[in-house]
């Protein structure tokens, strides 16, 4: 089964094509990083309008060499996210749907980023997910592709907000999760004491808060002199605290319903002390699948992925289908 992928919802325009849901054929992504650099963070018009003119020629490098009429599909994401930038990947999936007479499969951004390991493990059910990304924090419990229920999310900043805040306070620009990660090396974890976040109680034990991190750094920096040892410290010490979260959160959503795999995805995947504390815990009796350090940006083979299951499942878009910016707190299934 052959599946093109169109992503735009942030700041990538990105194609794909996925052959049975696991081999990559071909993934272009083309980051719009060097046009927001300048404003701090994205700016929703300048990355529409890039979408626009860069769809096309993503699409047509990724589907190189290859006829459409071998497609069994085209899987779009269709949101969360920017609703001008969606716009963009959704009504070009449309119009190829149209032409090519190939059946339009909506995704959504988040299910595709959890997606993302499975491109290239054979991962079982169930298991604990957590996507970490710019836009959502959130850990499911899933059972199958198709059963699925939010356990806990952040109630105010999604963390790889909190690290882009954070590297714009400590002056070192955008994207500020790979920022931080870097200069994280030449720092001292321990050097600032941060908050710790929600207390463990009641559904708070799964539940993140961010705003607080940020502020704090954000105190701690005042006039204080952004010296390179200052900055690398608070980098340091930030990244732990905000990854350690991650894991305490997960960790009690794992051992609370006794399930022992868990899978990371989305941007903050990236991180090399979250990878690094992920291979810790693999150590000791977790099964720990992060998303390949290629897929956990956003990318269009997560989308084709994730198409593919949800294609499998009768899921069929069309001229009907929207856009839509934010994630749908649904209930999927039940554990039986
Ligand atoms: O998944 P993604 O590309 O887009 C969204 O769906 O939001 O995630 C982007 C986020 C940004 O906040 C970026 O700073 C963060 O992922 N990120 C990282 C790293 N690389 C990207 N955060 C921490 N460490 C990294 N190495
Ligand atoms: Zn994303």
């Amino acid at each position: 089964m052959l599946v093109l992928g169109i992503e735009s919802s942030c700041d990538e325009t990105s194609a794909a094509l996925v052959k049975d849901g696991h081999e990559v054929i071909n993934s272009v992504v083309h980051t719009q990083i060097e046009l927001h650099r300048e404003f701090n963070g994205v700016v929703p018009e300048i990355a529409s309008r890039d979408h626009l003119s860069k769809i096309i020629p993503v699409i047509d490098e990724a589907m190189q060499g290859t006829d459409p009429a071998t497609l069994d599909a085209i899987a779009v994401a269709n949101g969360p996210g920017l609703v001008g930038a969606l716009l963009v990947g959704l009504s070009t999936a449309k119009a190829l749907s149209m032409a090519w007479k190939k059946p339009l499969v909506p995704v959504n951004h988040v299910e595709a980023h959890l997606y993302a390991p499975h491109l290239v493990h054979d991962i079982g059910f169930p298991y604990i997910g957590l996507v970490a990304s710019g836009g959502h924090t959130v850990i499911f419990e899933c059972l199958s592709h198709s059963q699925r229920r939010v356990v806990g999310s952040t109630i105010d900043d999604a963390v790889g907000e909190a690290f882009d805040k954070t590297a714009k306070i400590l002056g070192l620009g955008y994207p500020g999760g790979p920022a931080i990660d870097k200069a994280s090396f030449s720092g001292n974890p321990s050097a600032f004491e941060l908050p710790l976040g929600l207390a463990d109680k009641g559904q708070d034990r799964y539940r993140f808060s961010y705003s607080g991190l940020k502020t704090a750094v954000s105190y701690r920096m005042k006039d204080r002199e952004l010296t390179p040892q200052t900055v690398a410290d608070m980098a340091a010490s930030f990244q732990k605290s905000a990854i350690d979260l991650l894991f305490r959160k997960v960790l009690n959503a794992a051992r609370d319903l006794e399930i022992r795999t868990i899978v990371i995805a989305g941007g903050v995947a990236a991180n090399s002390y979250l990878r690094s504390r992920a291979a810790l815990l693999s150590a000791s009796g977790y099964s720990i699948y992060t998303a390949p350090l290629e897929y956990c940006g956003d990318n269009a083979a997560m989308v084709a992925g994730r198409g593919t299951v949800d294609f499998k499942a009768g899921v069929r878009g069309g001229a009907h289908t929207e856009v839509f910016s934010r994630l749908p707190f649904i209930i999927k299934g039940k554990r039986s």
